[in-house]
């Protein structure tokens, strides 16, 4: 019998397939958008990659404590999207689903008790809150000047940052 709630630990490796699903689909967004001349775009890409590899980090690390065994291994579905905006929104669709199950996550850590788990995925729930916040204001912009226009801006930038 290990430390932690075996639905927590189900709840955090749940958590951790659809992070590491996310790294992947933005790290090649990333490496797409880059190619198709638009490093400022490719920028924010990748650093959202690299905050949901944090973020990944810090389930694995939750999920030792509590004496499971964090899986790897499984991967969900890579969204690629053909063209920046479609990419933006499956961005977005993807976020709004991870407030979505961090909120699930969060009623769950309350009725078992677990406060930092709560802890942990309230402090995540407002950075994902912060990506759909991003993605949503991309989406409007777009729909607001035009795709054209909207894409303009980030032939700037570079992607070492
Ligand atoms: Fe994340
Ligand atoms: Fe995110």
């Amino acid at each position: 019998m290990g430390r932690g709630d075996d639905r927590v630990i189900e709840l955090l490796n749940d958590i951790l397939t659809f992070e590491l699903t996310l790294i992947n689909q933005y790290w090649l967004n990333y490496r797409m958008l880059d190619n198709w001349g638009l490093p400022g775009l490719a920028a924010r890409f990748k650093a959202i990659a690299l905050e949901e590899m944090a973020d990944a980090d810090a389930y694995v690390d939750r999920i030792l404590y509590l004496e499971g065994h964090p899986n790897l291994q499984r991967l969900g579905t890579v969204q690629t999207g053909e063209d920046p905006l479609e990419q933006i929104r499956l961005a977005m669709e993807r976020e709004a689903e991870a407030v979505e199950r961090l909120n699930a996550g969060i009623a769950l850590c309350q009725e078992g008790g677990d406060n930092g788990t709560r802890e942990l995925l309230a402090e995540a729930v407002r950075e994902e809150e912060e990506h759909l916040d991003y993605f949503e204001t991309q989406l409007d912009a777009a729909e607001r000047v035009g795709t054209q226009n909207w894409l303009a801006q980030f032939t700037e930038g570079n992607t070492d940052g």
